[in-house]
């Protein structure tokens, strides 16, 4: 079944906790789709965790266009979800242009990072029919990868909690809401009627969201985290163990190669005699 926006406020409403995970991948959107995601998220994390790049910054249009048709070729149920990358909604035009280019190539909705200065743009996508998902508190492109915990005071909650409830107004479908005090993630998640999705956020938002990386142990481990997989661990592992195979004549064995009939073999080594 596919999962649409009304399916994912749905869950909501009865209370049942909206899964998502970020992804870059065709192997890996297949397998986060066929174990029964919600949300298959193409972040902007993609450049910090599999390009290379220093900061989301330097995250461009082509390259979450890229990663995103990559997805989408392995998502059939999951809602899914892009990113727009850094100054790639600089203003409402450009915000516009962006996000059909991912409606185009297949996304089912658009998350952008910000706040209350955020709301014209939501404003004009939702006009356009576009389903947007905001995303407040910690924010990467913004604030640069040292994520420190907002909502800690009563003026930061208080922002907080207001730029949600505009952004919802807007017409934001979903809010995505980063590294935020437990208990200003639970007023946002009471006072608003659209999905939070919290990371870094605590336990009472209507859905969490992790990055691929971090659940499968590639990389460092961050406290908002959990490991399900040592992947750093067994991949070093397997491709040590491959080396070793190469260097020591244990790989290709017989069971791996292909051998030619011995009647046509004899004929090539016949040919071969009569050409010296
Ligand atoms: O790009 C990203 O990974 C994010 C997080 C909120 C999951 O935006």
């Amino acid at each position: 079944m596919k999962k649409d926006i009304a399916y994912l406020h749905g869950k909501k409403r009865e209370g049942q906790p909206i899964t998502v995970l970020t992804c870059y991948d065709y192997p890996t959107a297949c397998l986060q789709d066929e174990a029964g995601i919600d949300i298959v998220f193409v972040g902007d994390s993609v450049g910090t965790n599999i390009l290379g790049y220093k900061s989301e910054t330097e995250v461009t249009m082509v390259d979450m266009l890229h990663h995103l048709r990559a997805v989408r070729r392995g998502v059939t149920d999951a809602y899914l979800l892009v990113d727009m990358p850094y100054a790639a909604d600089r203003d409402v035009k450009q915000a516009v242009t962006n996000a059909k280019l991912f409606l185009s190539d297949g996304a089912d909705g658009v998350k952008l990072e910000g706040g209350i200065e955020k709301v014209p743009i939501v404003t004009a996508l939702t006009e356009q029919d576009i389903e947007v998902c905001a995303h407040i508190g910690h924010n990467p492109q913004i604030h640069g990868s040292k994520a420190a915990t907002h909502g800690k005071t009563f003026a930061k909650a208080k922002r907080l909690i207001e730029a949600a409830a505009a952004l919802a107004d807007a017409g934001a479908k979903l809010i995505v809401l980063e590294k935020i005090t437990e208990e200003v993630s639970q007023i946002i998640t009471e006072t608003v009627d659209i999905p939070t999705i919290g990371i870094g956020a605590g336990r009472y938002c209507d859905g969490q969201v992790l990055v691929i990386n971090d659940v499968l142990g590639i990389g460092p481990l961050f406290k908002h985290a959990r490991r399900y997989q040592d992947y750093d661990h067994l991949t070093f592992e397997a491709i040590s163990q491959y080396i070793y195979d190469v260097e020591n004549g244990e790989f290709p064995r017989d069971d791996n190669v292909v051998h030619i009939a011995p009647d046509k073999l004899a004929r090539v080594q016949k040919w071969l005699k009569s050409e010296r």
